[in-house]
């Protein structure tokens, strides 16, 4: 495949980032969540940070223009020239025109947006039981992928926190924003063509081995 150029899309919670992180490892692409970049940019108190920092303790989006930005400057990098892994963008649909602006200029294409599919009851569960890495957004679950230590990041040794957006009342109204929305990209997507279901109430592992035998059946469609 001569480009693997990638949209994870899901309800907050799905495995997104979890998924991410492997698919960066095995395909040794750059791997953009936005969530993670806007973190990190509320941490550094950037102009970014200070902007997105409401929006996202709220569990609101922040502006199309102000993340569309973010991302148009990061798939010009060199480093995205031969694929990227989009996590959390685009989340609406002026989000996902925008990125279809943005490939155009740069003459590429969308490879496959791949869903990861969650009922709500589940995504409750599970950012309930969240703890993140404070330096690089890598994720653990107290009971379904707990660190070896405790409240340290088996990566890279780093604080563990409970986000501030993952208290039960911002969970449910990160839920509804998914469902009014983001959840019409699905349609937006599947009418290109290019969107691909993965069931991700499975375990880690599983859901992993789905994505990558998908993405192996996309290379051999693309060999015949
Ligand atoms: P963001 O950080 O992107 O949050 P999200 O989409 O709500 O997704 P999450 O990070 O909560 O979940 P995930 O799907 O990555 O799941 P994870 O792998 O961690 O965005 C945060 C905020 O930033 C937004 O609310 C918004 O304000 C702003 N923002 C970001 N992008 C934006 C955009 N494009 N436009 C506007 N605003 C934007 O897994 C969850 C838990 O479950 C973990 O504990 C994990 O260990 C566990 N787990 C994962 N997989 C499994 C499994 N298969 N079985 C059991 N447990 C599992």
């Amino acid at each position: 495949m001569s480009e693997l150029n990638l949209v994870l899309l899901g309800p907050p919670g799905s495995g997104k980032g979890t998924q991410g992180e492997r698919l960066q490892e095995d395909f040794e692409l750059p791997y953009y969540a936005t969530g993670n970049i806007l973190r990190g940019a509320v941490e550094e108190r950037t102009e970014l940070g200070r902007t997105a920092k409401e929006y996202m303790d709220r569990g609101d989006l922040v502006p199309d223009d102000v993340i569309s930005g973010v991302i148009a400057e990061r798939l010009q990098k060199p480093e995205a020239a031969d694929g990227f892994i989009l996590d959390g963008f685009p989340r609406t649909r002026p989000q996902a025109e925008a990125l279809d602006r943005e490939l155009a200029d740069l003459g590429r294409d969308l490879t496959a947006t791949i869903l990861i599919d969650v009922p709500d009851e589940e995504v409750e569960r599970r950012l309930g039981g969240r703890r993140t890495c404070v330096e690089n957004g890598h994720v653990f679950h107290v009971d379904f992928n707990p660190p070896e230590k405790e409240d340290v990041c088996d990566i890279d040794g780093s604080r563990l926190i409970v986000r501030e957006d993952d208290k039960p009342e911002v969970i449910r109204h990160r839920l509804g924003t998914y469902h009014e929305k983001t959840e019409p990209l699905i349609a937006f997507y599947d009418d290109k063509g290019l969107l691909r279901r993965v069931d991700g109430t499975e375990a880690p592992d599983e859901v992993g081995d789905r994505i990558r035998a998908l993405l192996a059946t996309l290379r051999m469609e693309e060999d015949i």
